[in-house]
């Protein structure tokens, strides 16, 4: 999610209003079938190119069982474990509706898949993307404190005019943050762990930049989100910028310049 430029804030409804019934029974054996393809081969593709809590959360989530992960089922194991839920929206949702959900740990997941003839090409973010990519670090406790702090943060600087600042630093850890772990160079964020093209791209391509994460950077570094990264950010840990964004206020961000 959040993989489009700030939309209009202008509307009179509250997140709850863009919950939808996921509907899991009307996933067709075509969609499970596609389901299972991005995921074996997704699994594959990362090895362990990505950060452990994220390997972890798909274990305990029981990811890889064979089709479209019920919600309701993924959410029985989930919430009591970190109070995160999952809902089913029907696409993207305007970012301070997003922001609102995270502020109360909850994540909106499309409730469609992309067909096989588009495995590689998303115009917005499929159940895929939310499940596979966001799901397993909400797993995490500190992660998932984390990411619920981005939300508020978020509807705070919303108020204040400035959405893009939290737009950013969610842009540049949870979405498509890069890590070191054990002194390698791992993925972090979920638009990367969900990606067959940019999930190497992103750790190997000379042709990019990589500088090391900090909430003041990620502020004032603008982003694309139509081709692949030209710039990633880089935590020194999962940790350390866990430390660093639970650390800080909406007031901080606005100061920084
Ligand atoms: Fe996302």
């Amino acid at each position: 999610m959040l993989h489009r430029a700030l939309a209009t804030t202008d509307h009179p409804r509250g997140w709850r209003d863009y919950v939808v019934p996921q509907c899991w029974d009307a996933f067709t054996p075509e969609n499970h079938a596609v389901w299972d393809l991005l995921f074996a081969r997704q699994v594959e593709l990362l090895g362990s190119r990505v950060v452990t809590p994220f390997l972890d959360g798909i274990d305990l989530l029981r990811l890889s069982h064979p089709g479209v992960p019920d919600l309701d089922e993924l959410n029985a194991i989930l919430e009591p474990r970190t109070g995160w839920r999952t809902v089913a929206v029907t696409g993207l949702v305007p970012d301070d509706i997003f922001f609102a959900m995270l502020g109360e740990r909850v994540f909106p997941v499309g409730n469609f898949i992309r067909a096989r003839e588009q495995l590689d090409y998303l115009e917005e973010p499929d159940c895929f993307h939310d499940l596979f990519g966001h799901i397993p670090m909400l797993a995490d406790d500190d992660f998932a404190k984390m990411v619920e702090h981005v939300g508020r943060l978020g509807g705070a600087a919303i108020a204040a005019g400035h959405g893009e600042l939290v737009a950013r630093i969610y842009w540049h850890s949870v979405e498509f943050g890069l890590a070191r772990e054990g002194g390698e160079l791992k993925i972090l964020g979920a638009g990367l762990a969900s990606s067959f093209g940019e999930a190497h791209f992103s750790l190997e391509s000379d042709a990019v930049e990589r500088l090391p994460f900090s909430v003041p950077r990620a502020v004032r570094t603008a982003y694309r989100n139509d081709v692949f990264q030209p710039l990633y950010l880089v935590s020194d840990s999962v940790e350390s910028t866990v430390e660093e964004i639970l650390g800080t206020r909406a007031d901080d961000l606005l100061a920084i310049e």
